[in-house]
């Protein structure tokens, strides 16, 4: 499906709790936030030396190793979370490949990618659950996926996803992978260790200009499973062309000292890593399990996401609508999709499921309660 470009200034995300609050009256402190993914639990800050806030941030060879490490790659550049990288892409693309004008996006996904392709000008073709037909790829194009997505939880093994870098490949185009949650999916399904092994160069098309060998960036969000997204860190994981691409787009000072610091202690401690991805599968599933007690079957479609968030789908329209509202009532915020057809929950703790619990079955009283109808006497 092909769309004509909308232009949206900005977009609405979770975590934007104030506006919330505001509109329902109901002082911030009151409120159970679960509209984002971002992990319950926070990665434990760091004693930081005083001359981190003195300093400019240098490039730390600490975090760059303690980074290649933890994602398994042997190249990648430090940046201001993802999003620095979502949205200096598409014009950094064309500069580097002027053929290139298409690009293929999911239909419900993060919609930073859509919004940052349109605003440039490029065509945007959406593809829904499948991707797109790998023959029907056009030449130059660009392939975003968003590996789980967020908020389907669609994922897609590296088996298929190899295959669609290699057509890339061959038609001189680009595979864009967003993992921003993939730290909390089995070990070893991240494709940065597949640009670490060194792409051979026979398929490609001699005839193209050279953008790169490996047709391939994958975008690694911190804040998310570490649960420290305020710092605002994340990693692109590339060939030597595309890093030294975007670093001279990016400039300096990219990421401040004090979230290098805490990010390399984070990224070295294996064991804190383990222990949260435990604890948050373990919560994922209580809360999961909540939420099909709660909601019968008649309302509740069904339930996907991953360990960093859950996304309910009903079978009638208008029940995300409603439901939203009725817990924004009892001050619980989650997402309501911009299609306004599901709901996102991010995970929430063990102390703090049973509020979210107690809301959700109230919520859902009120909905399955006839409006009882105005008699006359
Ligand atoms: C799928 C996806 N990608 C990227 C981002 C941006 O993450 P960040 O810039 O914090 O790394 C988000 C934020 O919610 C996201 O959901």
């Amino acid at each position: 499906m092909t769309y004509v470009h909308r232009n949206h200034m900005t977009l609405l995300h979770g975590g934007q709790l104030e506006q919330i609050a505001q509109q329902y009256n109901i002082p911030l402190d009151h409120w159970l936030d679960v509209s984002t993914g971002i992990a319950p639990i926070s990665y434990p800050i760091p004693a930081l030396p005083v001359n981190i806030w003195q300093r400019l941030p240098q490039k730390s060879p600490e975090l760059i190793a303690a980074a290649k490490q933890y994602y398994q790659c042997s190249q990648l550049i430090i940046t201001n979370g993802s999003q620095a990288i979502i949205k200096a892409l598409p014009t950094l693309y064309r500069q580097k490949n002027v053929l290139g004008n298409d690009v293929y996006l999911p239909e419900r996904g993060y919609k930073e990618h859509a919004h940052a392709w349109q605003l440039a000008g490029y065509t945007v073709h959406f593809y829904q659950t499948l991707l797109p037909e790998m023959n029907d790829l056009l030449p130059n194009s660009v392939l975003v996926i968003i590996n789980p997505n967020n908020p389907t939880g669609q994922f897609f093994n590296k088996r298929v996803i190899d295959k669609y870098q290699q057509q890339l490949k061959r038609l001189n185009g680009l595979l864009v992978l967003d993992e921003a949650f993939i730290d909390v999916m089995p070990d070893n399904e991240s494709y940065c260790s597949n640009i670490a092994r060194g792409i051979d160069d026979k398929n490609t098309t001699q005839n193209f200009t050279q953008i790169g060998n490996s047709h391939c960036l994958v975008l690694r969000s911190f804040g998310k499973f570490f649960g420290l997204a305020g710092i605002r860190i994340g990693f692109l994981v590339a060939d030597s062309f595309w890093c030294q691409a975007f670093e001279s787009v990016l400039g300096p000072w990219q990421v401040n000292g004090p979230a290098q610091v805490i990010a390399e202690h984070a990224l070295k401690d294996t064991q804190w890593q383990q222990t949260q991805k435990e604890t948050l599968h373990q919560l994922k599933v209580a809360q999961a399990l909540m939420f099909a007690q709660v909601f019968p079957n008649t309302v509740l479609q069904s339930s996907h996401g991953c360990d960093l968030f859950i996304t309910l789908h009903f079978h009638h329209q208008e029940t995300a609508k409603k439901l939203y509202h009725l817990l924004c009532q009892q001050g619980v915020y989650c997402r309501l999709s911009d299609e306004q057809d599901t709901l996102r929950f991010g995970i929430t703790t063990q102390a703090l499921l049973p509020r979210l619990a107690a809301a959700c079955e109230q919520a859902c009283k009120l909905l399955l309660t006839p409006i009882k109808s105005v008699t006359t006497l």
